[in-house]
């Protein structure tokens, strides 16, 4: 039995690094959705779209491509490989704009359904357990203290070479946090069924242990 497992969770409280070390555990496949958002984002900055217009996003939206190199999951954009890029400040600023509007997570949404209809898969966002997968066999909502979180993604950024500050991070992820769960479609929230992972004072060998304990309790 190949299981769907859906993780959301606030920004950067750990759900992609839990995401990856899952499907390596096991033989999934691993979809970062923050990813195809952030590299939407990337795309509208440099075609310079206006995003309150809706003829030209959806433009935009018929000219693009998102997609993952096999095996390192880097993001590519039009086959370009933009991983860094759309980790950087610009991107991070635009996102929670650009994930608020209905036309990008209707274009976005049926690819990420499409990726998974096998099961077989660990995705990781804001809306897979109550959106995209609502049937998903394991839903796990993580958390983290913003500290915690604001040091990581710091740490992060810096192991990357991205330029920003502990008060530009903390201050993006406050703003990203507040769009992504008051807006109308698809708000970021805990599904009635998640498991709620708070790995503030885990070390990753812990969280990731925490996460096959769930797997392995997946009824049936
Ligand atoms: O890694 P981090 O937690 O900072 O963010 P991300 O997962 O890369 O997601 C970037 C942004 O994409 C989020 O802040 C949301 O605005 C949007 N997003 C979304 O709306 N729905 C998803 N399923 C995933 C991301
Ligand atoms: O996907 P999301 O934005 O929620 O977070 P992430 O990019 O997976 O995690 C942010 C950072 O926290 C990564 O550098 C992880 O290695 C780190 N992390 C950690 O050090 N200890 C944990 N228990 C969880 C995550």
């Amino acid at each position: 039995m190949k299981y769907t497992i859906a993780i959301d969770g606030y920004s950067a409280c750990g759900k992609s690094t839990l995401a990856k070390a899952m499907a390596k555990r096991l033989g999934y496949r691993f979809i970062d959705t923050g990813a195809m958002y952030r590299m939407i984002t990337l795309y509208f900055l440099r075609e310079k779209i206006d995003i309150t217009d809706e003829c030209a996003v959806a433009g935009a939206l018929n000219g693009l491509r998102v997609d993952f190199v096999p095996g390192s999951n880097e993001a590519l954009l039009n086959e370009e490989n933009v991983e860094t890029e759309i980790r950087g400040r610009a991107v991070s600023e635009m996102v929670s704009p650009v994930a608020t509007i209905s036309a990008v997570r209707r274009w976005i949404v049926p690819q990420q359904r499409e990726m998974g209809k096998e099961g077989g898969i660990v995705m990781d966002g804001r809306d897979i357990g109550t959106v995209v997968f609502p049937d998903a066999d394991l839903k796990i909502f993580v958390t983290a203290s913003m500290e915690v979180r604001t040091e990581r993604r710091l740490q992060e950024m810096k192991d990357k070479g991205i330029p920003a500050t502990r008060e530009q991070v903390a201050e993006n992820l406050v703003t990203r946090d507040h769009i992504d769960s008051t807006r109308e479609d698809s708000p970021l929230r805990q599904a009635e069924d998640a498991i709620v992972l708070d790995n503030s004072h885990l070390s990753l060998e812990e969280f990731i242990e925490a996460g096959m304990v769930l797997v392995r309790g997946i009824p049936g």
